[in-house]
């Protein structure tokens, strides 16, 4: 793996840094199941990983990649992540440890699901108030498209105004061009919160 080179790694490999076994983990946005299956893999059979998206072929996806893998920590809530806040108290008492958001839409799916601004900027609110002290808040963000360019920018505005006593917000972007979306290649957006 070449750290750098494709993003969603880079996304995983440092919200992992954050997570232990044991822990529970929320990704809001399953798709195609394979950032579930790697909390899944990190948090361990005393974990959780809640997995929430808006479509049943993404949940269905991520049910046949855990399914194929017998992973049985795995909860696939097909709900908005802006009602992960409500929801996630059903299935634990614990605090996450990390939310991970992959923004857009399912590859090779309609375009037109996607994440909205208005979505995006509720469900990254409650996640920064629902992680504990020291847990991470990461975001793959996608500005090649409309929606995307729309919920980046807002989430910067937001993320740039976060107290820095509470919050450590940091924006990873590659400078000199994306392999696949020359202008416009995906942006990282990382916030750990130092204490409630
Ligand atoms: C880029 S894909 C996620 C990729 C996925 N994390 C993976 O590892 O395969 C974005 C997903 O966000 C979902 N989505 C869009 N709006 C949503 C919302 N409000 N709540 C939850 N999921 C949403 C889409 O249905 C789509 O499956």
């Amino acid at each position: 793996m070449n750290l750098i080179t494709k993003n969603t790694d880079t996304a995983m490999y440092i919200t992992l840094a954050y997570v232990n076994e044991g822990d529970v983990v929320i990704d809001a946005t399953c798709g195609n199941g394979y950032d579930t299956a790697a909390l899944s893999e990190a948090v361990g059979e005393s974990g959780m990983v809640i997995a929430f998206d808006i479509q049943q072929k993404a949940i269905d996806n991520t049910r046949a990649l855990i399914e194929k893998d017998d992973r049985r920590n795995v909860v696939l809530v097909k709900n908005s992540f802006e009602n992960m806040g409500e929801i996630i108290g059903n299935f634990t008492g614990k605090r996450p440890a990390a939310v991970v958001f992959n923004l857009g839409y399912l590859p090779y799916s309609d375009r037109k699901i996607t994440t909205t601004v208005k979505a995006t900027m509720k469900g990254v609110a409650d996640a920064l108030e629902l992680i504990r002290p020291d847990g991470i808040v990461t975001v793959t963000m996608y500005p090649g498209h409309d929606e995307g360019r729309r919920e980046k920018q807002a989430l910067l505005e937001a993320a740039r105004k976060l107290p820095a006593d509470r919050y450590h917000a940091v924006h990873s972007v590659m400078i000199n061009g994306g392999r696949k979306s020359k202008k416009s290649p995906p942006e990282l957006l990382f916030i750990t919160k130092r204490y409630d």
